[in-house]
């Protein structure tokens, strides 16, 4: 048998590890009575229903490949962001924009400098292009620390990414730090903001990014319809630049990347803004509920403007995670983003938050220890 030669630079990426997958988890000695799926930041409200009827009409197109330039949803989505049908560039997932950007801004050796904790795949992504990740520590209040960005940035530097709202912590960056960052960097340097969170973040002052793109020609926005617009499983990101950053990342863009359905669910969903609507103020009754109910016991939680939240156990959360686990709640522990002490916790409905609010207070009581 002969062996084959993996590059280099692949062997050293670490394993990146997905929220598990949903179901029954099969860590459970038994399987749980319940299942609720909290981990990886989807909306448990669901899809629109206009999206899942375009997807059992689309499925009669199923032999016949996608739109390759995905024309119904950039006209669409072109014209409710106010941007040119060529600024825009959809993705399988944000994931693979990610990978895309760092492919298209990094040659070998290059730094990529980004916060961490933060989104994972930052670093793998680097990584998988032959980039060298800078990591930056958040600042005290858990939020990113643009100063410390800044001074990582060298002359090797050729990408930052900025995770806004930040996930796993929730916080945000506003308008004036952001512009105040894009202006005092040097030339040469692509600034990918992720904000798959986007529609989650209500604060007056978090930036308009695509008004920032007149401005800053080295800023690519990322969103995405697996959150907010709940098409997790279906696989649609999108990143909106200038028109020639756009036709750079498409050189190297799969073709046919993103599939039937996912385009006929992602142009149904923009035409139910009374779901998005109703996934939203499903949101801020369910954040303030935990922020209600961390206060009661007495825990520590960093204020988010996602459609998830920190809550700090003040101990190890480890054997908190999995003794929620096997009752059939599946959260995601903080020693997976550094933060030992932390549970991320996804906001559910209210039956959901509820249960897991109990659980809590279960887990934590002094004879659960
Ligand atoms: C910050 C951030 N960026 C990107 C993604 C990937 O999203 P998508 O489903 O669009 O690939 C996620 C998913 O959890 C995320 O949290």
């Amino acid at each position: 048998m002969r062996n084959v030669s993996i590059r280099r630079s692949i062997t050293g990426i670490p394993v990146y590890i997905p929220a598990k997958a949903a179901g029954p988890s099969a860590e459970a000695d038994a399987p749980p009575v319940r299942s609720i799926r909290l981990s990886a930041n989807e909306t448990t409200l669901g899809a629109s229903p206009l999206a899942v009827e375009a997807v059992r009409r689309a499925a009669a197109d199923l032999f016949l490949y996608p739109d390759p330039h995905q024309t119904s949803l950039r006209e669409k989505l072109a014209l409710k962001l106010g941007v040119g049908e060529d600024q825009l560039i959809f993705g399988n997932g944000s994931f693979e924009l990610l990978s895309l950007s760092a492919l298209a801004f990094l040659n070998e050796g290059d730094e990529s400098v980004y916060p961490v904790p933060s989104f994972g795949w930052y670093r793998i992504a680097t990584l998988a292009a032959g980039g060298i990740p800078v990591e930056v520590a958040l600042d005290g209040d858990h939020r990113i620390d643009l100063a410390a960005v800044r001074s990582a940035v060298t002359d090797a530097t050729r990408l930052v990414w900025l995770c806004n709202p930040n996930n796993p912590t929730g916080t945000y960056l506003n308008a004036s730090e952001l512009d105040g960052f894009l202006h005092g960097l040097p030339d040469g340097i692509a600034v990918v903001v992720d904000e798959a969170y986007f529609e989650y973040a209500s604060p007056a002052d978090f930036p308009d990014t695509v008004r920032l793109l007149d401005r800053y020609p080295n800023l690519i926005v990322l969103r995405t319809f697996s959150k907010a617009y709940g098409l997790a499983g279906l696989r649609v990101g999108y990143g909106i630049a200038g028109a020639e950053t756009v036709r750079a990342i498409n050189r190297i863009r799969p073709p046919l990347n993103v599939n039937r359905l996912a385009e006929a669910a992602a142009v149904a969903s923009l035409d139910d803004e009374a779901h998005v609507r109703a996934v939203l103020d499903n949101n801020s009754e369910g954040k303030a509920f935990y922020v209600k109910s961390c206060r009661e016991l007495g825990l520590s939680y960093i204020p988010s403007e996602t459609n998830f939240i920190m809550v700090d156990l003040g101990r190890d959360s480890g054997p908190v995670y999995e003794l929620l686990l096997r009752d059939g709640i599946q959260l995601r522990a903080g020693r997976e983003f550094g933060m030992p002490t932390w549970l991320r916790v996804t906001i559910g409905r209210s039956e959901e938050n509820r249960a897991v609010v109990d659980a809590l207070r279960n887990a934590l009581q002094p004879s659960a220890r």
